[in-house]
Parts: structure tokens; C-alpha cells; sequence
């Protein structure tokens, strides 16, 4: 019960407290229980928390705030960042010293300079509306470890320092949060077996009626700078819920099947992670260096029969060929899989009941090229990585001469490829606070491009 993130979350609760001014509040807010076991349908119309009352009251400069940022300043603002980004993007910038390998970027000036002005100006307000489980924590291992990890770590910044990402002023926000979770509204609110999506987008349409009906920043652009981000398959189904939430605003999802409505232009493709213990695993957080592992094995994959790809690669190659490891089933997590991932030139990553595979990121921690074998998915963060330069594309047709077409890959372009693996790495890490270039502020900093509404690769 509760959420695999709680640990995440009551350190968020006790941060609130510390920072509260008197211990009065505290005791006239006790923070919400961790664990909620009340019926679902309570639950359904988003509420104020108690713990959301306290930090509004502990926001005293706000009005000041609001007089100083009139709406047309936001404006103002995401203008100098974009002509900033065209002036590094024309050469007077210089990204090569900071990034360790530039050629895995579409444009490495224009990302640098993009990047720093995101940590400068961008500000994010996430709505206060709506609990706990459903809403401010997610998932935070398994399947779902993007969502959950996502939602707690925005959370749990401050927004009252005035310097961090977040803001506790919307009238300062270039974007906002929609922060509930799908993932927690299948656990809690749809009812298993019946396949009715209903009651979850129930939840999503009676929360964005409240967040636009008290609020004026949905009405003031029709939601074009609002996004809610989901890992869950039933992400994309649930932003169907609002017309406007569907249509115009930013959907972070990993679902990115573009057949069935993911707008790259408009939409931001996330990696799905799966973490089984909620934790990196160990020999992940610090591999070792990828020459001292030698690759005997061409390619590994080992994954159930999901989807509509799958069962062509394992009734071709399942048990066939010993260069080509595909199996029907390796615990995930066990030493086997990551061993054999580490002992793999390429790692097979089709899609399953989704596009999107947390193979591809799981490669990539292990050095192992990801071999993409979709229809229709648009690749995490591919307006600023370049995704040939670290991994390979082959056509769900092609499976059948898929030994064919890894052999014949030249030594060279392996070598290019792998170092391409090893260099992007860092952005599909999860740090706990977040770092860097890390796949919270990648995620991030996909949102700030929506926003800018500039195409840094066309620069
Ligand atoms: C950029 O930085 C690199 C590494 O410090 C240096 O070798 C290169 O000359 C610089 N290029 C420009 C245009 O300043
Ligand atoms: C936003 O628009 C909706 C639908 O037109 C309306 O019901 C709501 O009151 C508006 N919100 C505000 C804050 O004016
Ligand atoms: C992508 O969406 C289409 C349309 O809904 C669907 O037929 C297809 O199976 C989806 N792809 C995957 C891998 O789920």
C-alpha cells in the first residue's frame, strides 16, 4: 500500500516543516497520513492538503512577487533565451570544452547554451491541488520508476528559494505541473479486470476543471503551457480525458507511439526506466570501464512475448544461433540479464505492449548499443541527441536477417557507437537529489524547448 516513493516523500513532508516559520502551523497542519486506505471515491475530486495550506502560508512575499513579473516579462524573457541560444548556435559559443564526445548532440552549442538558459530563467509552478497517493508521488520502482521519480523529485524542490527550477509564484512560471499520476490512479482508481479507463479520466477531467476553474493560467493559453507527464501505457488514454490537455498542452510520456496521437513538436518523449529495487543497481552507479569487458556475444535479449514484434524475434531466433542470446525469460535485475548485457556487442530492444522499452535505457547503463526494433516510437530526447550516433535502427521486418544485419556493421562504426553509448549515459541517469544533465533535468529541459518553441537541431 501507500507509495514505493513514501521514503521520498516524507523527507519532502519533513523539508515543508522545517522550513515553516512557526511551530504553531505545525501543529495546526499535521502533515497528511503517509498511507492511504480510505475508499478510492473520497478521493476522486482533488482537495487541498493540509500540508499544501501550510506551504502557501508560508509563501509571505508573493504579492510583491506578482507586481514585479507581469505576464508579457515571461515573454520578454523566453525571447532573450532563444535569441541567447541562436547567438551560440551561430558560433560565439563554444560546447565542445564542456561536452565529452559533441558529436552524439544534433547541435552540442545550441544544446549547451539552451541548457544554461533553462537553469537561469526557466521556472515551474506544480499545482498544489489534489493528495496523496493519487497526486505529488508516484511509482518510484519498477516499471514506472520515470513517473514516480519524476513527480517526487519536482516536489520535493523548494519553491521559495526564488533560485531553484521550481517557483511558489505562478505569475513567475513558464510552465505548469499537472502532478498527478497515472500510474497511482491505475493502482487505486480504476477497477482491475474491467479494462474501463473511465474512472481514471474521470479523475484527470475533474482535476483540470479544478486547477482551470480556480486558477486563470489554463484559460490565459489554453493549457499550451501546462504538462503532466506519465509512464504508464494508459498515459496517452488518460490525456484524452480534456480536450485541451490532449490538444495543446506539453504530454511527457513514454508511450511516444505516434500512432496514437504523440506530436513530437508539441509532445516530449521520455525514457522508461525500470528499477526493480527502486534502487541504481550497484555495478550500474559505477561500471567499471567498458574496454576492461570484452564482447563475444553479438546481441541479448531476454523479455516475454509482449506486443506485436516479440514473437517474431523469438520464434527466429530463440535458442538458434549462441551469438545471438535471445531468450524467453531471464529474471530482470538477476546478474544473469545485466551480465549478459555487459557481455553483448548490441541489445535487442523491440517494442512490447509499447513502444517504449527500459532496455534501451538498461543498455545503455550496461555500454551495450540498443538496437531499436519499432514502429512508431519517437526516441527520448531526439531533438537534442543525435540517436545514430549511439544506437541502431532495424526494421521490424528485418528481424528475420537481424544476425545479418548486426554482423555486417563495420568494427569501426562499433567502436564509434559504443563510445557514443558511453558518452550519453549521464542523461538517462537518475540521481537522488538530481544532477546535471541528468534524465530529470533532460525531461526538463525537453519541457523549456516546447516552450521556447524552437527546434535546437534546425539552429
Ligand atoms: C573550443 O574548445 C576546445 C576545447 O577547449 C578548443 O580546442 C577549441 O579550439 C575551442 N573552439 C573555439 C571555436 O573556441
Ligand atoms: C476557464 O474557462 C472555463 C470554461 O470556459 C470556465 O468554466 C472557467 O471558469 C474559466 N476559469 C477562470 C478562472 O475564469
Ligand atoms: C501504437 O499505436 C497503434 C495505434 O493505437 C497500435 O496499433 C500499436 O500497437 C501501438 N504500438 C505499440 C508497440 O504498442
Amino acid at each position: 500500500m501507500g507509495s514505493c516513493c513514501s521514503w521520498l516523500h516524507s523527507l519532502s513532508i519533513m523539508l515543508a516543516f522545517l522550513l515553516l516559520p512557526t511551530a504553531l502551523l505545525l501543529l495546526l497542519n499535521p502533515p497528511p497520513p503517509a498511507h492511504h486506505q480510505a475508499a478510492v471515491d473520497r478521493r476522486l475530486l482533488p482537495r487541498r492538503s493540509p500540508e499544501t495550506a501550510s506551504r502557501a502560508a508560508a509563501a509571505p512575499s508573493m504579492k510583491r512577487q506578482r507586481n514585479q513579473m507581469p505576464e508579457n516579462e515571461i515573454e520578454r524573457e523566453l525571447s532573450r533565451a532563444r535569441a541567447a541560444i541562436r547567438r551560440a548556435s551561430a558560433g560565439r559559443g563554444n560546447a565542445t570544452a564542456v561536452f565529452s564526445r559533441p558529436s552524439v548532440y544534433r547541435s552540442p552549442a545550441a544544446f549547451y547554451q539552451s541548457y544554461k538558459e533553462m537553469e537561469k530563467r526557466f521556472k515551474v509552478y506544480v499545482y498544489e491541488e489534489g493528495e496523496a497517493p493519487l497526486v505529488h508521488v508516484g511509482p518510484c520502482k519498477n516499471i514506472y520508476t520515470t513517473e514516480g521519480r519524476f513527480i517526487s523529485e519536482l516536489e520535493m524542490m523548494s519553491p521559495d528559494s526564488g533560485r531553484g527550477l521550481r517557483t511558489a509564484d505562478p505569475r513567475r512560471a513558464h510552465a505548469f505541473f499537472l502532478p498527478f499520476s497515472i500510474a497511482q490512479l491505475v493502482r487505486y482508481v480504476y477497477r482491475p479486470n474491467t479494462h474501463d479507463h473511465a474512472p481514471i479520466r474521470r479523475f484527470v477531467s475533474d482535476y483540470v476543471d479544478v486547477v482551470s476553474s480556480k486558477h486563470p493560467f489554463w484559460n490565459r493559453t489554453a493549457a499550451a503551457d501546462h504538462f503532466m507527464l506519465a509512464c504508464h501505457d494508459w498515459g496517452p488514454s488518460a490525456s484524452r480525458a480534456n480536450p485541451f490537455l490532449y490538444n495543446n498542452a506539453i504530454r511527457a510520456l513514454c508511450n511516444a507511439n505516434t500512432s496514437e496521437g504523440f506530436r513530437p513538436r508539441k509532445d516530449v518523449s521520455i525514457p522508461e526506466i525500470n528499477l526493480v529495487s527502486g534502487e541504481m543497481p550497484a555495478d550500474m552507479l559505477s561500471p567499471p570501464p567498458l574496454e576492461s569487458y570484452p564482447r563475444p556475444l553479438l546481441a541479448f535479449f531476454a523479455g516475454g512475448l509482449h506486443g506485436p514484434i516479440r514473437p517474431a524475434l523469438l520464434r527466429h531466433w530463440k535458442g538458434r544461433d549462441p551469438d545471438l542470446q535471445v531468450h524467453e525469460y531471464l529474471p530482470r535485475g538477476s546478474d544473469d540479464y545485466f551480465s549478459y548485457m555487459r557481455r553483448s556487442r548490441f541489445c535487442l530492444c523491440p517494442s512490447g505492449y509499447e513502444v517504449a522499452s527500459p532496455r534501451v535505457v538498461e543498455a545503455i547503463y550496461a555500454g551495450c548499443i540498443p538496437v531499436i526494433i519499432s514502429d512508431d516510437y519517437v526516441l527520448p530526447f531526439g531533438d537534442v541527441l543525435r540517436w545514430e550516433e549511439f544506437s541502431v535502427k532495424v526494421a521490424p521486418d528485418d528481424i528475420p536477417r537481424l544476425k545479418e544485419v548486426l554482423m555486417a556493421v563495420p568494427e569501426e562504426d562499433v567502436r564509434r557507437l559504443t563510445a557514443g553509448v558511453q558518452a550519453v549515459r549521464l542523461h538517462f541517469v537518475l540521481n537522488h537529489p538530481p544532477k546535471r544533465f541528468d534524465v530529470f533535468y533532460m525531461i526538463l529541459h525537453s519541457v523549456w524547448l516546447r516552450r521556447l518553441n524552437i527546434k535546437v537541431a534546425e539552429l
